[in-house]
């Protein structure tokens, strides 16, 4: 990476993250990291050798560093102080916003101090992007992080083009409409021209917040509304449209990947290493109370109680990663979380027989590549989730055809994935009885079922998603007059 000096481009894509994260060890040496999540995996990948500009946090508190360039990608990092980190990043953002969209399966905290916090720092990122963005630029704004930048760059700059894309599920107005600032969020995206969401329910639920709450007109999937209560929008009428466009993953590159000798012989070590069981079952998830862990292991406990699974024939593998460590709800699952994979292992595991191997860590795509080779059942099983990009990775990483996915029906891959073994996970005896399933279904049946999986994500993969969604944008009502920079 090199430091140069700043000048403007016609592609900028802002995120509250940016594609790695600065970390200091204690001798002072500075290490970049991939951040984490799955909106960094699939940007990454679409980014990648593009000429344009990436606004976003670097990961630590503080000053922002110089702006720096990672190949033709410049990447303009924009300063968190450790109150804005506690205000609009866990809080508002991590403890108002995300349980709210993930049908509070948490209470979601409203507090006004966060919320005048998350206005402040969305003008931190709406200047950036419009010190970036070149004369017509198109700009894409991600996530529930940055649902005001919309209206605030629209505001500074009419001749951009805006687009938004969630990353995450957007809610039902019943639960939406609990929001205190719900108008003026929904203000603040309206300054996009085009609203890309996971799944077509997601991009409904909006456009009927959008009747109810701003009263704005909706017809089919365009949203129509005049804008001049609070001079945020410019003051003209505002036309957006709203679809859904399923995010995806770098299908080519992973298969690639999943198939180079190394990791396939990191994929036999491990095997080994776990004593070379007949059924490996995996989790891979953010330590999120979204992702369903504590019905899993109710049923993986279960299943070992009944003796319909027991190591070594049968052991589980749940990779937990660190995640919002400072946030009351995260700080209560990990102990949950803990306390149960230690009750379980004390009860059912034996000397050199682990029933559950917990590993509270990151690792590499190397790594990741290695252990969805090693599952021969892959347990995806949320509670809610815009889309699950780890069951797209399971079935593209199978290239040898085996494995079998087990994937919860409140996820955004089960509207594509329909081949999967398809689960409630609030249905504990049922999500049993689908585990069992795709253990012991015969072979030529999993084979059909990953199959049809793989061609699916490889059809629609990460670029397909990132042309659909630039296409919308592009087509989209309203294209604002070019060159009309003050
Ligand atoms: P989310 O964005 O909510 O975290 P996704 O499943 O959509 O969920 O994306 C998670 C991404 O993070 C995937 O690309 C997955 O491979 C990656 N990932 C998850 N856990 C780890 C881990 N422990 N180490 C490295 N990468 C991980
Ligand atoms: C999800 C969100 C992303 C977020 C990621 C990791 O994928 O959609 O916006 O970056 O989780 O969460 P974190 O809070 O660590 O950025």
């Amino acid at each position: 990476m090199v430091s140069s000096t700043s000048s403007t481009f016609d592609f900028v894509v802002a995120a509250n993250r940016l594609p790695v994260d600065r970390s200091v060890s204690l001798d002072g040496t500075v290490t970049w990291t991939t951040s984490p999540g799955g909106l960094v995996t699939a940007m990454e990948s679409v980014m990648r050798d593009r000429e344009a500009a990436w606004v976003g946090w670097a990961g630590f508190p503080g000053d922002a560093p110089a702006p720096f360039d990672d190949g033709r990608l410049r990447l303009h990092p924009v300063g968190l102080s450790a109150e804005d980190l506690t205000d609009y990043y866990e809080g508002f953002s991590n403890d108002t916003l995300w349980p709210l969209y993930h049908d509070v399966i948490v209470p979601p905290t409203y507090h006004r101090s966060w919320w005048n916090a998350y206005r402040r720092v969305n003008e931190r990122f709406a200047e950036a992007v419009c010190e970036v963005a070149a004369e017509g630029a198109t700009v894409w704004i991600h996530d529930y992080q940055l649902q005001l930048v919309p209206a605030m760059v629209r505001d500074r700059r009419p001749d951009v083009r805006i687009g938004w894309f969630n990353h995450i599920p957007f809610p039902p107005v019943e639960l939406f409409a609990q929001l205190p600032w719900r108008a003026q969020v929904l203000r603040g995206l309206l300054g996009a021209d085009f609203l890309g969401f996971q799944r077509p329910d997601d991009a409904r639920n909006f456009l009927r917040s959008c009747r109810a709450v701003l009263d704005a007109t909706v017809k089919g999937d365009t949203v129509r509304w005049q804008g001049s209560d609070d001079g945020r929008l410019g003051g003209s009428p505002r036309v957006a449209r709203a679809a859904a466009v399923p995010i995806s993953i770098d299908a080519q590159g992973l298969r690639e990947l999943a198939d180079s000798p190394a990791v396939r012989a990191r994929a036999a070590e491990i095997r080994e290493s776990l004593g070379n069981p007949q059924v490996v079952l995996l989790g891979v998830d953010r330590l999120d109370y979204t992702k369903g862990l504590r019905h899993r292991l109710r049923a993986i406990g279960e299943l070992l109680a009944d003796g319909e699974i027991a190591p070594p024939e049968v052991t589980f593998v749940q990779v937990a990663t660190p995640s919002r460590e400072r946030v009351e709800a995260y700080r209560t699952l990990r102990q949950q979380i803990e306390g149960t994979v230690g009750r379980i292992n004390g009860d059912f595991s034996h000397l050199g027989d682990t029933a559950v191997h917990y590993l509270h860590q990151s690792y590499g795509r190397e790594e990741m590549a290695a252990l969805f080779q090693v599952a021969d059942v892959m347990l995806v099983t949320p509670l809610r989730d815009g889309m699950n990009l780890v069951a797209k990775e399971y079935v593209t990483a199978r290239h040898d055809g085996g494995g079998a996915l087990v994937l919860s029906e409140f996820t955004g891959a089960a509207e594509e994935l329909h081949s999967a073994y398809l689960c409630n996970p609030h249905d504990i005896a049922g999500l049993k009885e689908t585990i069992l399933r795709a253990i012991r279904d015969d072979h030529e049946e999993k084979r059909r079922r990953m199959r049809m999986m793989r061609r699916q994500v490889r059809t629609r993969d990460v670029q397909a998603w990132a042309d659909d969604f630039l296409r919308a944008l592009e087509m989209a009502p309203a294209r604002p007059p070019r060159a009309r920079r003050s």
